[in-house]
């Protein structure tokens, strides 16, 4: 695994570079390209700079849009991390229908994790054994969880399953994520962390600080693919200090 960090003045740059990031995998693929999003706040500037700046240079057509996690809501939630990225990405550069694989939050958690785990095997290519996405995208949480693979289910790192079922610990609010074999099965991995609320976790997920392993980000490590960090200066402030 090569992992690279790359720090960004502003969110426009960050954006940039993800979006170039899209554009070198299309590029470089001549099938359809698996791309796994992320949800949360990080991503809707992301999406939103993407759709304004990047709505003609990119072959949106080429890709299939799945979620890397979601919360157990309807579509229409203001939670639901496919109604953020429709509303601010998908409504907007026109993602054929077809090519969009949405976790149904609506619907039973367990009976959607098996179900969202077969519309991946039978939508993304495989690679020793597990499904291989192009590019996943992930957001940090301040407590070192990523997609919605928690600290008080670090077995889910190593689940024989595709997605799980899980809580959030502190919520209670109940979602739907890739687990992290999946994750680091990818053919690449993005984190992009922006904000100095996440300087702390940021700085001890990448510097193996105390405790860093007791965070969940800390084992995304794609076994034959590559690990970026896309952050922004505020979340990278502490980790190139004494
Ligand atoms: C989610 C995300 C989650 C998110 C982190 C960071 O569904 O909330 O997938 O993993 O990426 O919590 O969220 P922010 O970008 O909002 O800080």
């Amino acid at each position: 695994m090569n992992s690279k960090i790359n720090i960004s003045d502003s969110l426009e740059e960050l954006s940039q570079k993800f979006a170039q990031l899209l554009i070198t995998g299309l590029n470089d693929f001549q099938n359809r390209f698996s791309l796994a999003l992320s949800g949360g706040s990080t991503p809707k500037f992301i999406f939103k700079y993407l759709a304004k700046n990047f709505k003609d240079k990119i072959n949106w057509e080429k890709i299939n849009l799945f979620w890397g996690d979601e919360r157990c809501v309807p579509p229409d939630h203001a939670d639901s991390n496919y109604k953020m990225a429709f509303e601010s990405l998908i409504s907007e550069v026109g993602f054929p229908y077809e090519n969009i694989f949405r976790i149904r939050g609506e619907i039973g958690p367990d009976v959607e994790a098996i179900n969202y785990s077969n519309v991946i095997s039978e939508n993304v290519s495989f690679f020793n054994g597990l499904p291989r996405f192009d590019l996943i995208m992930l957001g940090l949480g301040e407590d070192g969880h990523t997609a919605s693979i928690f600290p008080n289910k670090m077995e889910l790192l190593d689940s024989g399953s595709i997605c799980s079922a899980v809580e959030h610990p502190s919520s209670g609010q109940k979602r739907i994520t890739l687990t992290g074999r999946v994750i680091n099965n990818a053919k690449k991995v993005a984190f992009l962390v922006t904000g100095e609320s996440k300087d702390r976790v940021v700085d001890m997920v990448l510097n193996k600080k105390q405790n860093y392993d007791r965070l969940p980000a800390s084992f995304i490590c794609p076994v034959d693919g590559e690990l970026l960090w896309l952050l922004d200066k505020q979340a990278a402030r502490l980790i190139y200090k004494a």
